[in-house]
């Protein structure tokens, strides 16, 4: 498992003797001049003061008698427009803000921290220390097993909504999104499918969550040929792994989500040129972030029954590879001409859909969630920073926008025109699995939606990546696009 910072934090105690440098941090979460102007006093040296109490900024940062101070003080709400669907939640600025802060004290090379909340929220203390378990993650020290690099924090309990729960909740949180970094984070030569198979079952589930393992015998029983397709060119096999959270107390049909899983993606036979194969380590983000939200799903306490499914695939260079044109059967018994091997996603995607669609009985979905680092397009229409949402259903659609809101996690809605699938005829097959033309994001949308069969269904496409530092992720690399939302999500239904 990963380092977790908040797991070593100190609550409610006067510590007498702490290591030095100790650095100061101050969290207002509404007005408090008076308590303000205290800290100051406190912490300023004479000619410090006059220009400390007199600005106004959200943040104050100064070298005082004792240490380093940071102060944070309340955020002035924007608003954005498009229906509030961008306007920063008190969470995310919280999260941002704070969670940047173990930046800070790292350059400062601080032994300790007293961290106090004033007036703060749930809300803003929640996304206080999920920030900070962000902020602390740092690849190298999980990958070497290093020991952690940041200081002992002490976080006395001021407003009284820093219990153990609300604890418990942001590590949770906290490392169910770090994890998602940090297997995107892995490099294809040490995670590939036969070693995220492991770490899989290396975790260690509740008694509420089981985890199967289908291997290439049982995916050929299964008649899975696009997965199977997709993942015969590489020396690690593909495989299907389902992991099923059954609360004790259960209310409403199970929550399928599904995951891309294509730990490396070379393009196939139509490869990827260099600038474009790059960062293809983080193409099994899709199944990172649904893996970081189950180990979230087993510690919770909710009651909607969930399912895990994570399709895991190389896609490679090599003899044996599928080809263009090669026609594909899929397990729902439509076939598809393979037009390009680089639209693997979408594949692997279709046979893992198929799978979670035909549980049967009390396991049968009512609503299924895929996320998937599917197409460049989407990040030439969005950006980095918003995941294209596709959905189906519209009150499906909605939940998923609120939350992407609230989480700072965001999603826009992208359209599911019928007409651009004709674009994916082949004289061939059912279909091919892409085409030439704009709208690729779309089309790769229409795609799985072949696969759904009228469920209520939602296709998150997303990048997975930071490309640089900000807010409470402090490195490039994987940022565990869409864990937050999800889990907003789950916690809101
Ligand atoms: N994994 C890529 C999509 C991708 C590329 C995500 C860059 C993030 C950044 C996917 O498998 C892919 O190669 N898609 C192709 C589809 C095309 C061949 C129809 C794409 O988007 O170019
Ligand atoms: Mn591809
Ligand atoms: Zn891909």
């Amino acid at each position: 498992m990963l380092n977790s910072w908040i797991s070593s934090f100190q609550f409610d105690k006067a510590p007498k003797k702490i290591s030095t440098p100790t650095g100061y941090a101050y969290f207002f979460g509404s007005q408090d001049p008076q308590r303000f102007k205290i800290l100051v006093e406190e912490h300023a040296l004479e000619w410090q003061l006059e220009s400390l109490l007199s600005h106004d900024k959200e943040i104050v940062y100064f070298s005082g008698r004792k240490g380093p101070v940071w102060i944070l003080k309340p955020r002035a709400s924007r608003h954005h427009g498009h229906w509030g669907l961008m306007n920063e939640s008190a969470y995310t600025w919280s999260r941002d803000m704070i969670g940047s802060m173990a930046g800070y004290f790292k350059a400062h090379q601080l032994k300790s921290v007293i961290f106090e909340f004033f007036k703060t929220d749930a809300e803003q203390e929640l996304g206080a220390l999920v920030g900070l378990e962000m902020g602390a993650y740092q690849f190298r020290e999980n990958f070497e097993k290093k020991p952690f690099t940041l200081p002992q924090i002490y976080l006395s309990k001021i407003s009284g909504h820093l219990e153990s729960k609300m604890i418990k909740e942001a590590k949770a949180r906290g490392t169910a999104i770090n994890l998602a970094r940090h297997l995107v984070n892995l490099p294809p030569n040490e995670l590939n499918p036969t070693t995220f198979k492991k770490y899989v079952s290396q975790i260690k589930w509740g008694r509420n969550t089981k985890v199967e393992i289908w291997n290439v015998a049982r995916l050929k029983k299964e008649k899975c040929g696009l997965l199977l397709g997709v993942g015969q060119g590489s020396p690690n096999p593909p495989c299907l792994i389902h992991i099923r959270y059954r609360p004790l107390k259960k209310s409403g049909a199970p929550i399928a989500f599904v995951g891309k899983g294509i730990t490396f993606d070379t393009g196939g036979l139509d490869i990827k040129p260099s600038a474009g194969m790059r960062l293809m380590k983080k193409d099994m983000g899709g199944a990172a972030s649904v893996l970081g939200l189950a180990t979230w799903v087993s510690q919770s306490q909710i009651q909607t029954p969930c399912d895990f499914y994570l399709a895991l695939a190389e896609n490679s260079v090599d003899g044996l590879s599928f080809r263009p044109s090669d026609i594909l059967t899929s397990r729902s018994g439509l076939q598809v001409e393979i037009d390009n091997t680089d639209a693997e996603g979408r594949l692997v995607l279709a046979d893992a859909l198929d799978v979670a669609i035909t549980q049967k009985g009390a396991n049968e979905p009512g609503r299924v969630i895929n996320v998937a680092t599917l197409t460049g397009a989407i990040k030439v229409a969005l950006g980095v920073d918003f995941g294209g949402l596709f959905s189906n259903d519209d009150e499906l659609a909605n939940q998923l926008l609120d939350s992407s809101q609230k989480s700072g996690d965001h999603l826009w809605r992208m359209p599911l025109p019928e007409k651009y699938f004709a674009s994916l005829s082949s004289p061939f097959a059912d279909f091919k699995n892409s085409s030439e033309g704009f709208g690729g994001a779309i089309t790769a949308a229409l795609f799985l939606q072949r696969f759904v069969r009228g469920k209520k269904w939602a296709h998150l496409d997303i990048y997975a990546w930071a490309d640089k530092a900000s807010g409470a992720i402090s490195a490039s690399g994987g940022n565990g696009q869409s864990v937050q939302c999800l889990i907003d999500f789950l916690s809101g239904i």
